[in-house]
């Protein structure tokens, strides 16, 4: 089912496909098959993309796990999960699940035992001979970052990360890695030095879901399809940036991952550097993977490592207190399951950055993300600077504020243009009024899922949307300096009550600039 999207009378073919044509057959070989992502986004988005768009004939999923469970449980189990994770208006019939479970496959073993991964070179072998997978795999890591390494060192030992040449045709191996991708800069480096041992760069897929967001992919078009905006987008024009990932959710069951993570190696590490570095890069040369990849890594480069007393200075970390969120009593973080109710983990983060290049010195960067915030709501504000000189009087230009403009992410996926105008009527008063764009009302289709997105990409082998190994080590380099100065001072954390927009602390951090937040509407 191909959508059609009508924008300004102009029908255009929404494929999945970059080129319209379906991609070459192969087997994704999913390690941690059982596990949450799995069953929650993996399975539900490779069952929409077998459904809603051409696959090869060809197109297996194998699950590489402990669990004792043959082909027909895991195709029970998978139904299973995508009956229930699927959305309401895109389930699929009873033929087409029956036609997806077919492509499943399973291999039990444990992910340190050799003789698991001969099997599972047995089995792809089977798949290439008996349905015509051409020897093409994409090993899919959705594994607990601590058995990454032996996973992909026994991929290795087995040769399956080769690609070979038969009867004129080559095949390809690719590994997509989940995040969170290493703890620090050392494990990441670990990480990607194992990885290297294996994999050549071109074949290591590292995901990061925001990248397959529409609206992320979004903020490039608007900035190099469009002649009016780039002109203005410096430091001669801009004020500040502020980038806000705000989610009402609190930490839900994920426990033991938060309270090691916590909300700067969650959330800013990843997601929201990639959408620092989309809003900061230079225009690339070409829209090649590798021309876009080495523009956002300069952007990382240009941000300097921050010292203690910057750090000090610049960053806050907030813990949520029991409160309401969207009219729901929450509880605290400590009190949640598998907490420590001494936790100093942050589930807030507010930090001032700076991009020191010709274009962006001096603004500042204002990022906040947090769980239990009031709304979830992810937007980048640029916040132009005021007219050099003020014709109006003060009394008549009260209700104006400077020009913003707002890239909505999501929930409200958008852009908005705030500027002054007239209140019709004999005084001279003024006030700021906003021009819209919404995705929905100008396109009229959903945007396809991230995962569906990046998925397709690995399967055609374009990682212009994935993390390369410098950019990911680039951005750990900063929050390292950041975490480190935390490690030094474990008390530093400040309260904010569940469904309130974070502490008080960070309300300083940017009013002692002269500066607000702007806060979702
Ligand atoms: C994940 C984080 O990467 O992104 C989660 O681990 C977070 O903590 C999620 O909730 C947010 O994703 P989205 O797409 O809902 O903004």
């Amino acid at each position: 089912m191909v959508q059609e999207v009508q924008a300004q009378g102009v029908l255009k073919q929404h494929s999945i496909w970059q080129n319209e044509a379906p991609p070459e057959p192969c087997a994704v070989i999913i390690f941690g098959a059982t596990g949450d992502l799995t069953q929650r986004k993996l399975l539900p988005t490779l069952a929409h993309l077998a459904h809603d768009h051409p696959l090869p004939e060809g197109f297996c999923i194998v699950a590489f796990a402990r669990r004792p469970l043959d082909d027909e449980k895991w195709r029970a189990m998978a139904l299973e999960s995508i009956n229930t994770y699927m959305p309401a208006d895109n389930k699929l019939d009873e033929e087409a699940q029956q036609q997806f479970a077919r492509r499943l496959f399973y291999c039990r073993s444990d992910f340190n035992n050799p003789d698991g991964y001969r099997e599972l070179a047995q089995l792809l072998d089977k798949l290439e001979r008996e349905h015509g997978t051409k020897g093409n795999r994409i090993f899919y890591l959705a594994t607990p970052p601590e058995t990454d390494s032996i996973v992909i060192e026994n991929i290795g030992k087995a040769g399956l990360a080769q690609q070979q040449e038969r009867n004129g045709y080559k095949s390809w191996a690719r590994v997509i890695v989940e995040k969170p991708f290493g703890h620090d800069l050392a494990t990441a480096q670990k990480l990607n030095a194992d990885l290297g041992r294996v994999f050549q760069e071109n074949q290591i897929y590292r995901i990061d879901h925001y990248m397959g967001k529409e609206t992320v992919q979004n903020i490039l078009a608007f900035r190099f399809a469009n002649r009016i905006f780039e002109p203005l987008w410096n430091q001669s024009y801009i004020d500040h940036v502020q980038i806000l990932v705000a989610e009402s959710i609190g930490i839900g069951t994920r426990a033991e991952y938060y309270e090691s993570e916590g909300a700067i190696r969650d959330m800013v590490q990843n997601h929201i550097m990639q959408v620092l570095c989309l809003t900061c890069m230079e225009p690339p040369v070409t829209f090649d993977a590798d021309a876009i990849r080495d523009e956002k890594v300069k952007v990382l480069h240009a941000i300097p490592l921050l010292t203690t007393e910057e750090v000090a200075q610049c960053t806050v970390r907030g813990q949520y207190v029991a409160g309401t969120v969207e009219g729901k009593p929450a509880i605290g973080y400590r009190e949640e399951k598998g907490v420590n109710p001494n936790s100093v983990t942050e589930t807030y983060v507010a930090l001032k950055l700076f991009v020191e290049n010709w274009r962006w010195a001096d603004v500042p960067f204002y990022i906040r993300t947090g769980k239990c915030l009031p709304a979830r709501s992810t937007e980048v504000t640029i916040q132009f600077k005021r007219v050099p000189h003020q014709l109006y009087k003060p009394p008549e230009t009260k209700g104006l504020v400077p020009n913003r403009l707002t890239l909505c992410i999501q929930p409200d996926d958008g852009i908005s243009l705030k500027f002054g105008a007239k209140i019709p009527g004999a005084a001279q008063h003024l006030a700021s009024v906003d021009m819209n764009f919404s995705y929905k009302t100008a396109f009229g289709i959903q945007s396809p899922e991230a995962y569906e997105r990046l998925i397709a990409d690995g399967m055609i082998g374009d990682s212009t949307l994935f993390i390369r190994r410098d950019e990911i080590e680039a951005s750990w380099r900063i929050i390292d300096s950041i975490t480190t100065a935390w490690q030094k001072a474990p008390s530093g954390i400040h309260f904010y009550k569940a469904g309130t927009w974070g502490p008080e602390q960070a309300n300083t951090l940017i009013e002692q600039d002269g500066r607000a937040w702007n806060n979702p509407e």
